[in-house]
């Protein structure tokens, strides 16, 4: 099923650029039907044609509920089949996300749930983890709280500042993302009994990067 990705940017893209790459190469069975940013200046918009494209200002609406409104109004109009948040840095309403139950993924720059949040690199570094990494999850109305669907991990060195891990951190963001994509696009993983399943099976466990080819 070839899938339909609506993705929700507020910054660079190098997550987009990662799944439109992924499009292009034949990886990934998928269209990106929309990109939706808070930011009009976000270089994530850039990333593909003007008319894929819609971004609003938040402080052009009353309140966060007309902006959550007409970011919801834009993004179903694409029928999408997954939202995709791809460096999007504004929380999701509860209206927003109870418009699509189960439809909404995250990836977020922490081994969930460790740092939940901003500023997650300089938290572990602070903490003295000796690993770090990102996790892709399901958004639900919490912060960073939906299941957790797959993780990866990389070391914390010595030296290392929050921008050095963060740019560590990257490097494995693009394939995790793509690995759950790639899951949802073949069927192995699919939204059951309000649940994400895998192959069958309730994800308790996040998968790992690691075991991901297998
Ligand atoms: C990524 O590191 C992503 O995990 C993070 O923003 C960056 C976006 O990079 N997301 C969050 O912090 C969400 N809370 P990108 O714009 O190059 O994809």
């Amino acid at each position: 099923m070839t899938l339909r990705l609506a993705v929700l940017a507020s910054g660079r893209g190098s997550n987009l650029q990662a799944i439109l790459d992924a499009i292009s190469a034949g990886t990934l069975d998928a269209h990106v039907v929309g990109v939706f940013s808070d930011r009009p200046d976000a270089a994530a918009l850039q990333r593909v044609t003007e008319s894929l494209r819609w971004s609003r200002r938040p402080k052009d609406f009353t309140d966060r509920t007309g902006f959550d409104a007409a970011l919801a109004d834009a993004v179903a109009a694409c029928q999408p089949d997954w939202i995709v948040c791809a460096g999007y840095m504004r929380i999701l309403g509860g209206a927003f996300v109870n418009r699509f139950p189960e439809r909404i993924l995250n990836i977020h720059p922490s081994l969930l749930p460790k740092y939940k949040g901003l500023h997650t690199h300089q938290r572990a570094l602070d903490a003295g983890d000796t690993e770090h990494g990102a996790s892709v999850h399901l958004v639900n109305a919490a912060l960073d709280a939906g299941q957790v669907l797959a993780q990866a991990r990389v070391p914390v060195l010595p030296g290392d500042n929050a921008e050095v891990l963060a740019a560590r951190v990257l490097t494995i963001e693009h394939p995790l993302y793509l690995h759950v994509l790639q899951l949802l696009a073949i069927g192995r993983l699919r939204a059951q009994a309000g649940q994400l399943q895998m192959d069958g099976h309730p994800v308790y466990t996040p998968l790992s990067l690691e075991s991901a080819h297998s």
